[in-house]
């Protein structure tokens, strides 16, 4: 995880720096930290703690920070626990050279134990640091050969930015397995692991790829492929807006991302449903009968969020496509012989599309032969560059670190994707495929109704938000959605929540439902309807408190249960889309409610780029 950013150019470097890493903050935020060539000299400020504490003594310093190049990062912590030693930039011995890091260095304590060994002596817990020393030991008179030789020591992955006093006007950066990106400007140059750090500068952009190396000074960027050898890249324009990446007067990010959900959803499926409802078109992908009559299997490999929406990718597309699917969590897909071939279609679903897991699990599943398909909302990322084919989800930036419209874009992606097979396997009649383009066009408006509905659900959020257990149960797609309403509550309110298929709960569970304690029960699945309304008897008959997820115009349900959410009606397989916003805006009432730090969650960072 971690993020970084560099600047070289004529103005003062530490605004950009500490506006970047506040962009950036989503990837981490234990601790952070700038280095700045300064008359010479490295200059490093560092806090354990928020970005704002590292303002505050940067502000408060007598001798201001006046350098016109610098490096910054804000950390999360893998090697060392969070602390101002630990946090970067790092530098070697004699303070000739820094470096900030994102990754993990896997050979570091060997490398360690050698550098010791020569005399080097170190002041943090981190891997990071060895970079910092490897750099001074491979000197030779040379700047960018030395971190060509160091970076060929080094196992595992990194996004890496450098200064060295010896060549003070140059940013050196390299990148394997996590994101970097250089920003293009006039006169000046910019570096950060995202866009959102440089948007407001510029807009052009040149994406590193593995083992390029970018020497950036204010008027020039020359890369180099892992040979040396110069690359001509081509420049990335970013398109969004500049404001899409601001809170624009929620108080919260989440809060605004859940309430862009409409228009997220409306961009995600523009152009990819025609007109007259006939068909799908997923022109990214173009598969012909023979393609998919090819796929014996489809593997789903994502984690956390990103798993649920999988999970629903699942069920659609055995219950419409009739192919069979597994899904996967990515960081035990790699480590179990997994059984995939050629004949296996490998469905890759990533928001940030820069998850190590994920990534690695695609890797691993292209090695053995599979075809890869991308689900990523971010452009250009690793795994829609690694993969064969990609769907893009057009949720825009999603800065809290509790995914809600990338969530929400990746189930109309999946719903889209199980119609488009079956359209092409002939096994959804005209008339059934016609009512499902409906369905999801009427998604949008939905969606709105829903969120102009939330009183009901503040209250609930007051009434039991400080209940250390609530339960979510449901069958068939509500199943899918209770979990990820428990992941939400748990990650922003650290309330323990489970979620089960609510005919499991008697299994063993259910000792745990009690007087009083509050069960989220999912009703939206017809055809499982009567056996979900005999699940809530159990738990009722417990004396747990119950509160139902159901249709507007559903009577049955409030005979059995204490409260209802009321959601709009929707085609039996679309309702996913609709009933997790009513549990999106309950964890974000409760986390709300109990003071909790909600975009950003303690212990966890949006873009998970360590294993
Ligand atoms: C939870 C959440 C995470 C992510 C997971 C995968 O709200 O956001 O569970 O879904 O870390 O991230 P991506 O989708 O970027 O691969």
């Amino acid at each position: 995880m971690c993020g970084i950013v560099g600047y070289v150019g004529p103005k003062e470097a530490v605004s950009f720096l500490l506006a970047g890493m506040e962009k950036l903050e989503y990837r981490g935020y234990d601790s952070a930290g700038i280095a700045m060539l300064e008359k010479g000299e490295i200059r490093i400020e560092k806090s354990v703690g928020r970005l704002s504490f590292l303002e505050k003594i940067i502000n408060q310093n007598k001798e201001k920070l006046t350098g016109t190049i610098g490096i910054g990062h804000t950390r999360w912590a893998t090697h060392g626990r969070p602390s101002t030693i630990n946090s970067h930039p790092h530098t070697d011995c004699d303070g000739n050279f820094v470096v900030v890091h994102n990754g993990i260095i896997e050979n570091y304590q060997s490398l360690k134990e050698m550098l010791i060994e020569r005399g080097h002596i170190f002041k943090s817990e981190t891997d990071t640091e060895v970079v910092a020393h490897l750099l001074e030991e491979l000197y030779d008179g040379d700047f960018l050969t030395a971190v060509q030789k160091t970076l060929r020591k080094l196992e595992g992955s990194y996004a890496l930015v450098f200064l060295s006093k010896y060549q003070p006007d140059t940013i050196i950066c390299s990148k394997k397995d996590n994101p970097l990106i250089i920003g293009l400007g006039d006169g000046e140059n910019f570096v950060a692991s995202d866009i959102p750090a440089i948007i407001s500068h510029t807009r052009k952009t040149y994406i590193l790829g593995d083992n390029e190396t970018a020497v950036v000074t204010k008027d020039n960027v020359k890369v180099l492929d892992y040979r040396g050898v110069p690359v001509k890249k081509k420049i990335f324009e970013v398109e969004w807006d500049a404001q899409a990446a601001e809170k624009g007067g929620y108080e919260h990010f989440m809060l605004k991302e859940i309430y862009e959900q409409p228009k997220a959803i409306r961009d995600t499926m523009s152009g990819r449903i025609a007109k007259d409802n006939s068909k799908i078109v997923l022109e990214e992908l173009n598969f012909s009968v023979e393609d998919i009559n090819d796929i014996e299997r489809i593997v789903i490999v994502a984690c956390g969020t990103a798993y649920h929406a999988g999970m629903v990718g699942k069920y659609l597309l055995e219950k419409f496509a009739r192919m069979p699917v597994e899904v996967e969590i990515a960081s035990e897909f790699r480590y179990k012989d997994p059984i995939v071939n050629e004949k296996t279609l490998a469905i890759i679903i990533s928001q940030s599309g820069e998850t190590i897991d994920t990534l690695a699990a695609m890797k691993e599943a292209k090695k053995l032969g599979a075809k890869t398909l991308a689900i990523t909302n971010v452009v250009s990322s690793s795994i829609a560059r690694e993969a064969d084919k990609v769907i893009y989800t057009w949720a825009g930036p999603e800065i809290a670190v509790a995914s809600t419209k990338a969530y929400t874009t990746q189930l109309i992606v999946v719903t889209l994707l199980a119609i488009y097979f079956a359209q092409i396997k002939n096994t959804l009649s005209k008339e059934e495929i016609k009512e499902l383009c409906q369905g999801l066009k009427f998604l949008p408006e939905q969606i709105n109704d829903v969120l102009e509905e939330i009183s009901p659900i503040k209250t609930f959020s007051k009434q039991y938000g400080f209940n250390e257990n609530i339960f979510f149960i449901g069958r068939a797609l509500d199943y899918a959605v209770a979990l990820e309403g428990s992941l939400k509550l748990k990650e922003i309110s650290y309330v323990h929540a489970e979620a089960y298929a609510a005919g499991e709960l008697k299994h063993g569970t259910l000792a745990l439902v009690v007087k009083e304690v509050p069960v989220i029960a999912l009703a939206t699945q017809e055809d499982v309807y009567d056996k979900m309304i005999s699940n809530i008897k159990e738990v009722k008959a417990r004396e747990a408190v119950v509160i139902g997820v159901a249709f507007q115009d559903d009577q049955e349900i409030e005979k059995h249960v204490d409260h209802v959410i009321r959601i709009p009606r929707a085609n039996k397989f679309l309702t996913h889309v609709l009933s997790v916003v009513p549990l999106q805006l309950l964890a974000y009432f409760v986390a709300v409610t109990r003071g909790c730090d909600v975009d950003k969650p303690r212990n966890l960072a949006k873009s998970v780029t360590v294993e």
